[in-house]
C-alpha cells in the first residue's frame, strides 16, 4: 500500500500546509470523513485528485451528530487502516483532530439550517443535522479548500451542506459524489457491518424496490402508487420503514401524481440496524 500520508491533528498545522499549497498557486479538495474507510469513501477521494492538485482528508467521529441511543462508542474507529486506504486513493494529508481540538472547553455555537433538516432523516434524527452543520463549517473553516466533496448517499446531508454554504458565503465549491455500491446493490455504508449474515442477504431488495418505483415513476405511474407498492415489497420482506418518500431532487419539497424529475428517498431498519438509500427518477440506464 503506498504510504506517505501525513497526519496533522491542529488546526494550526491543517492551515500550515494548505497555506503552503495555496502559496504555490496550488488547488485543495477536500474530503471529510468520519473513517471506517470503504470503496464509497476511496471513490470520492479519486475524485477530489482529479478535481484538484492536493486531497486533504479529514476523520473525526463527530459526538455532536449522534442522538443518545445512538452508536457514537461503537462506531468503528481505526485510524492506521483507514490512513493508508486513504493514502492508497490519493490523500496526502489527514486531518485527524481529538474532540477537545475540534470541541474546546466552553464551546458554545450551533449552525442550524431550517426548514431542510426538520424532514426525512432529520423527522427521526433530531439535532442530526445540526451536529453535522455544525461540524461541517467547522472543518471548511479549518482547512479553508477550494473544493469539497460529499456523497450522493447521505442525499439530505448534501443538499443542506449547499444551503450553509451558500448562506454563509463559506468561498468553497461543493460537489456531489455518486453512490458506490456492493456487486448486488447495496449502497456501501459502515454500518453494514452490523448487519447479521441473514440481515445481509435481504439488504439488496433496499435498492431493487427503490429502483423498481423510480421506472414505475418515469414510466407514467403515479407517485403514491410506486411508493404504496415499494412500501409493501419491503415490509413483506420484514424492514421496518422509517419514511419512502419521493421529494424534488433540489428543493426537498414533497412531490405527488405523475412526475417526470425527482429522488425517492428511504431510511429503513433491517433488525437493528437503519439503512438509508436514494436514486434518480428517472433512474439511471
Ligand atoms: P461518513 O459517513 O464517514 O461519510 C463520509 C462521506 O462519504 C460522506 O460525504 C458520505 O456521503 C460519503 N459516502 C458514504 N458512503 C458512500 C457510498 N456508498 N458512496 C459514495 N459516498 C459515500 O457523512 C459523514 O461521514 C459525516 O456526516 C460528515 C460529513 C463527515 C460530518 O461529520
Amino acid at each position: 500500500m503506498t504510504t506517505g500520508l501525513e497526519i496533522v491533528r491542529t488546526v494550526a498545522d491543517l492551515r500550515a500546509q494548505v497555506a503552503t499549497w495555496h502559496a504555490a498557486r496550488a488547488t485543495v479538495a477536500m474530503v471529510p470523513t468520519m473513517g471506517a474507510i470503504h470503496e464509497g469513501h476511496m471513490s470520492l477521494v479519486r475524485q477530489a485528485a482529479s478535481l484538484a492538485d492536493h486531497v486533504v482528508a479529514s476523520i473525526f467521529v463527530n459526538p455532536l451528530q449522534f442522538g443518545p441511543s445512538e452508536d457514537f462508542e461503537a462506531y468503528p474507529r481505526g485510524e492506521a487502516r483507514d490512513a493508508a486506504l486513504l493514502a492508497e486513493a490519493g490523500a496526502e494529508l489527514l486531518y485527524a483532530p481529538n474532540a477537545s481540538e475540534m470541541y474546546p472547553q466552553g464551546f458554545a455555537t450551533k449552525v442550524r439550517v431550517s426548514d431542510l433538516t426538520d424532514v426525512l432523516c432529520g423527522a427521526s434524527r433530531p439535532d442530526h443535522f445540526d451536529g453535522v452543520a455544525t461540524v461541517v463549517t467547522k472543518l471548511l473553516l479549518q482547512c479553508g479548500p477550494d473544493i469539497a466533496i460529499f456523497g450522493e448517499k447521505d442525499f439530505q446531508q448534501l443538499l443542506i451542506i449547499r444551503r450553509f454554504v451558500d448562506d454563509l458565503n463559506i468561498p468553497v465549491k461543493i460537489v456531489g459524489g455518486a453512490i458506490v455500491r456492493e456487486p448486488d446493490g447495496l449502497a456501501l455504508s459502515s454500518r453494514n457491518a452490523y448487519l447479521t449474515a441473514e440481515e445481509r442477504e435481504t439488504a439488496p431488495l433496499l435498492h431493487a424496490t427503490l429502483r423498481q418505483a423510480a421506472q414505475e415513476m418515469a414510466s407514467g405511474l403515479t407517485t403514491e402508487h410506486a411508493l404504496e407498492s415499494a412500501r409493501a415489497v419491503l415490509e413483506a420482506a420484514g424492514f421496518r420503514v422509517d419514511y419512502l418518500e419521493a421529494r424534488d431532487p433540489v428543493t426537498l419539497a414533497p412531490v405527488s401524481g405523475i412526475v417526470s424529475a425527482a429522488r425517492i428517498l428511504v431510511a429503513a431498519f433491517l433488525g437493528k440496524t437503519r439503512l438509508i438509500d436514494n436514486v434518480p427518477v428517472p433512474p439511471k440506464a
